[in-house]
């Protein structure tokens, strides 16, 4: 299977919904907004993989460069990475991530960080574990 990668654009939002099946079980009516929010936004940073064929989405990734007090530096934070279960094992999360820490880098990150992650494939990538809590609550009301 060939791939390419490119940049998403507005016109590419059905490719990468097509992708959030294999993540969330619940599709939720503001993941679509969030998406097209990802892709207009020049702050973040979207690669989408697409079989060169057919032209179907195989993985997309979404991550910004910020400031991390924890960490004391800036950093890649990886919001998603995703590979369409029949494309995995060809090294497509691989290329994502080495894309997104080449953008990084460039910004001046000193490391990447995942807030929330799969076990298994990090730690492959040479992360190591930093358990969080996170919390939330509710600012505009009837939200959810
Ligand atoms: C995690 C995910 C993105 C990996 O994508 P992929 O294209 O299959 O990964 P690659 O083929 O590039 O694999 C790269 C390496 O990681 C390893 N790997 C991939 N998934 C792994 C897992 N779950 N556990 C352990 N190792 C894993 C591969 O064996 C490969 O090793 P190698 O370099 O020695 O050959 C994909 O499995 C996926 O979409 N999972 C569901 C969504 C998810 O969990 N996303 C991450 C949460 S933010």
């Amino acid at each position: 299977m060939e791939i390419e990668y490119k940049i998403p654009e507005a016109n590419d939002l059905p490719a990468v919904m097509s992708l959030m099946p294999t993540l969330y079980s619940e599709i939720g009516p503001g993941l679509e907004k969030v998406l097209a929010e990802f892709i207009a936004d020049k702050y973040y940073y979207k690669l989408l993989a697409v079989e060169k064929e057919t032209g179907a989405a195989a993985g997309f990734i979404v991550g910004c460069c910020r400031l991390e007090v924890d960490f004391e530096c800036r950093a890649g934070a990886l919001e998603e990475v995703v590979v369409r279960p029949d494309c995995r094992g060809l090294g497509i999360g691989k290329t994502l991530l080495a894309e997104f820490e080449k953008w990084s880098a460039a910004r001046g990150a000193e490391g990447i960080i995942v807030p929330c992650g799969r076990e298994g494939f990090y730690e492959k990538m040479g992360f190591m574990k930093c358990p969080i809590t996170r919390y939330w609550r509710d600012i505009k009301p009837g939200a959810r």
